[in-house]
């Protein structure tokens, strides 16, 4: 009786920690893109670092080209970028990513324009 008890106990407790885990993350593509290509380390979502954080990136895009904000994105990504941020106090330097090829930064900039939230 009490060892089935102490296995239910166990296997609630799995469950549990296991929902916690998928919660507290994001599995989007875009994410995984983000992560993998090293992006978080200047970058968070919502927290300005040594690059803006994506939330404001996303939100000044939007506010400057509306519907265009997506393409402004991408080629920052392509590219790089310097100077846009200064009223932040960021004065670092956006490194060029064309090397990511079309594809994947199109769905990056896609992820970075819904963390406008
Ligand atoms: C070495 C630090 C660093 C890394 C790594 C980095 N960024 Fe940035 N990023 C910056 C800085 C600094 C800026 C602000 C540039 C500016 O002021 O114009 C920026 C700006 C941006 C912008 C906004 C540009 C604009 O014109 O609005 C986007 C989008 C962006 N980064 C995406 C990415 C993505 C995606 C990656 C990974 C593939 C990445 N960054 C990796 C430092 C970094």
């Amino acid at each position: 009786m009490k060892k089935g008890f102490i296995a239910l106990a166990a296997g609630a407790l799995l469950v549990l920690s296991m929902t916690n885990i998928s919660s507290a993350s994001d599995k989007s593509e875009g994410y995984k893109l983000v992560k993998a290509n090293g992006c978080l380390a200047c970058h968070a979502v919502d927290q300005n670092k040594v690059g803006p954080s994506y939330k404001v990136i996303a939100q000044r895009n939007k506010k400057l080209y509306g519907d265009k904000a997506i393409e402004e994105i991408e080629k920052a990504i392509e590219k790089g970028s310097k100077g846009k941020f200064k009223d932040l106090g960021i004065t670092a330097v956006m490194p060029p990513y064309n090397y990511l090829g079309k594809e994947k930064i199109e769905t990056i900039a896609k992820w970075i324009l819904q963390q406008n939230k």
